[in-house]
């Protein structure tokens, strides 16, 4: 066992995040009562047609979280484990809803064992109000005229509307 760095262990929350919704922020607010700091990651290209562009994203959340100095915001593309080994990350976090998360987590986590078995990833459960949440539902619930208040934080709301106008 190597001893921790002085700055803490950091840990990475890695995901689309378009758009970031309350799950997403119910997690990183978990993760920062287990980690010294936790970076949100958000992966380009993972979908070609996004509502918001990463750039966009990580503008997003840095502005939610704001007030939390050991909440960090990047990007990233291509391998996560290639990612985390530059970042120095000691774990990968992620979030678990349902059964129906399970079987693909379960596998992308022992892929990122057998490709850094230094990494461990952990998993977290959000509030149970949060437990149906998606950022995909929220996006057709959004476009279909429905309410998304209180699923989503209000910058995002926000962003959401102007998107809408076309901005
Ligand atoms: N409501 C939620 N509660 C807990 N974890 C969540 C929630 N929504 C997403 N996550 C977790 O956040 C991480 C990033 O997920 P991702 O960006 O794919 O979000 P998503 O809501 O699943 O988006 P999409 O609907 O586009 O797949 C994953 O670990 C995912 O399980
Ligand atoms: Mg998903």
């Amino acid at each position: 066992m190597t001893p921790a760095p002085p700055t803490g262990r950091l840990a990475i929350f890695p995901g689309s995040f378009d758009p970031l919704t309350n799950g997403h922020v119910d997690i990183v607010l978990r993760s920062t009562q287990l980690f010294e700091r936790v970076l949100i990651a958000v992966l380009v290209n993972a979908d070609k047609k996004p509502l918001f562009s990463a750039a966009e994203r990580v503008e997003i959340i840095r502005e939610v979280f704001r007030e939390y100095p050991n909440v960090e915001v990047d990007s990233f593309e291509g391998l996560l484990v290639d990612y985390a080994r530059a970042r120095r990350a000691s774990a990968i976090v992620r979030g678990l809803r349902a059964v129906s998360d399970f079987e693909y987590e379960f596998q992308m986590a022992l892929m990122n064992r057998h490709l850094e078995p230094t990494l461990e990833t952990v998993f977290m459960m959000p509030a149970e109000q949060y437990t149906y949440l998606s950022s995909r539902l929220i996006k057709e619930v959004f476009s279909l005229g429905g309410e998304v208040r209180g699923l989503v934080p209000p910058v995002v709301e926000e962003r959401m509307r102007t998107k809408q106008r076309g901005g």
